[in-house]
């Protein structure tokens, strides 16, 4: 399969610009500063580019909902990647540092921006040490700063450490934290950031991998990068592959890439003979597909919400017949009674009661009633919370409920 994203992960000092610049690094953004902002924002929604951060939103669309005439503007580079089971900004951030600046770059050019932070998740210490390296680098050879290329756009580039909580990766819990405050999501209306964000000011939130795309979309044309994916998602995706694989990691596989081939040709399928019992296709917050449901499914986001669940970040976890789905939802559980940035009721207590059922079935000591209650107390945050993560933790709880309750009942049985 040809490679975009990922073709020079293994091209030896990529990270530095001397041979990044070989390999054709900031052509895309000089060619696209000759352009107007509105062509290059016109190209990009051609292309069928959707954001890989989670909610796969077309990047384009995003780009247009700038009000016109309110400056100053920001891009904010979404580099948090703490969704259980993503892994694949990282391999940007640490192996092709260039790409994903100038298609930063191109996306301020687009929306006349004149500052870009990139918000890199806080243990990332190893990959904002390289961003900034070649922030530097960038900088020195006029990629970066006053008049870039001789051109009139002036742009400035600053790394900031995330504040370590899960919460800081949805893009106003974000916003807030490079306020200098605590990471907690705004409402949305009116807070959508392309409006109204970073300091009030209109702010294009975008996932790294969505932004490292661009430079692929103006080198390809928006054509032949819509025409590597499916009619609605364009160009490939980094999916994550991990759990019961023999060869997990990340691959990059076209839009609509058969889940099967993923898991058993890329990934060699399950260890030891294992048999698939199900997949979570796009990390912890979608819900789980049983093996049967899974069997066939193309993965883009259309197709996978037709099969009932989401593509999201493209976190593929595989589950096989040794693990135990209350054992995991119980893990997702902690995870997201810890997280929750407690600012809705319906989250911040909801997940602490939803793990202690969980827990009291895991130890033997819960009731039949308990598998009730938790599904019961699931719905609460579905739709009624400020911000996405209330859903995030009901919909993944509900779908383990409903398809291996068998598996809750034994654990009350036995
Ligand atoms: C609880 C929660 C956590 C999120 N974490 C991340 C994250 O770590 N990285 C990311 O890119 N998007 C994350 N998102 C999605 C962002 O809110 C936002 O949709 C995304 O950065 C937009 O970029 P995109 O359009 O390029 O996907 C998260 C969303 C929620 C609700
Ligand atoms: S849903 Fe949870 S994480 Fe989101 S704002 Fe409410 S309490 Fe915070």
């Amino acid at each position: 399969m040809e490679r975009y994203l990922s073709k020079h992960f293994a091209t030896p000092d990529m990270r530095r610009l001397s041979v990044a610049s070989k390999h054709g690094a900031y052509e895309m953004l000089e060619r696209a500063l000759k352009m107007e902002p509105g062509e290059v924002v016109e190209l990009v929604k051609a292309s069928g580019l959707r954001g890989h951060g989670g909610a796969g939103f077309s990047a384009g669309l995003k780009w247009s909902f700038v009000p016109k005439d309110t400056f100053p503007r920001y891009v904010t580079v979404n580099a948090d990647e703490s969704e259980p089971g993503t892994f694949k900004d990282r391999l940007i951030l640490e192996r092709d540092p260039h790409l994903l600046l100038e298609g930063a770059l191109i996306c301020a050019w687009a929306v006349q921006a004149e500052t870009i932070y990139i918000y890199i998740r806080g243990e990332y210490f190893y990959p904002t040490k390289v961003m900034d390296a070649a922030i530097e680098e960038a900088r020195q050879k006029g990629y970066i700063g006053e008049r870039i290329l001789g051109s009139d756009f002036s742009c400035q580039v600053y790394t900031h450490p995330g504040a370590g909580m899960y919460i800081c990766g949805e893009e106003t819990g974000l916003i807030e934290s490079l306020e200098g405050k605590k990471g907690q999501p705004r409402f949305k209306p009116p807070y959508y950031p392309a409006a109204i964000g970073l300091w009030q000011a209109p702010t294009i939130v975008n996932n790294v991998e969505t932004l490292a795309a661009v430079p692929w979309v103006m080198r390809l044309g928006p054509e032949k990068f819509a025409s590597l994916g499916t009619p609605k998602s364009g160009g490939t995706c980094l999916a994550s592959l991990s759990g019961s694989v023999k060869n997990p990691g990340v691959y990059e596989i076209p839009m609509g890439f058969p889940l099967d081939e993923l898991i058993y040709e890329l990934g060699g399928g399950p260890p030891n003979g294992g048999k698939v019992k199900a997949v979570i296709p796009g990390g912890s917050s979608s819900p789980i597909l049983t093996a049967e449901e899974a069997k066939g499914i193309k993965l883009d986001f259309e197709s996978v919400a037709d099969a009932g669940s989401m593509l999201g970040s493209a976190a593929i976890i595989v589950v096989d017949e040794s693990v135990s789905i209350p054992q995991m939802l119980y893990w997702v559980l902690r995870f997201y009674a810890h997280e929750s940035c407690g600012q809705c009721t319906q989250c911040r207590e909801g997940t602490g009661w939803m793990l202690r059922l969980c827990k009291r079935l895991l130890d033997g000591k819960g009731k039949m009633r308990d598998i009730d209650d938790l599904d019961e107390i699931a719905d609460a945050p579905d739709g009624t919370t400020i911000c996405a993560f209330g859903p995030a933790v009901s919909w993944p709880t509900k779908s383990y409920l409903k398809k291996f309750r068998h598996e809750f009942e034994a654990l009350v049985k036995e």
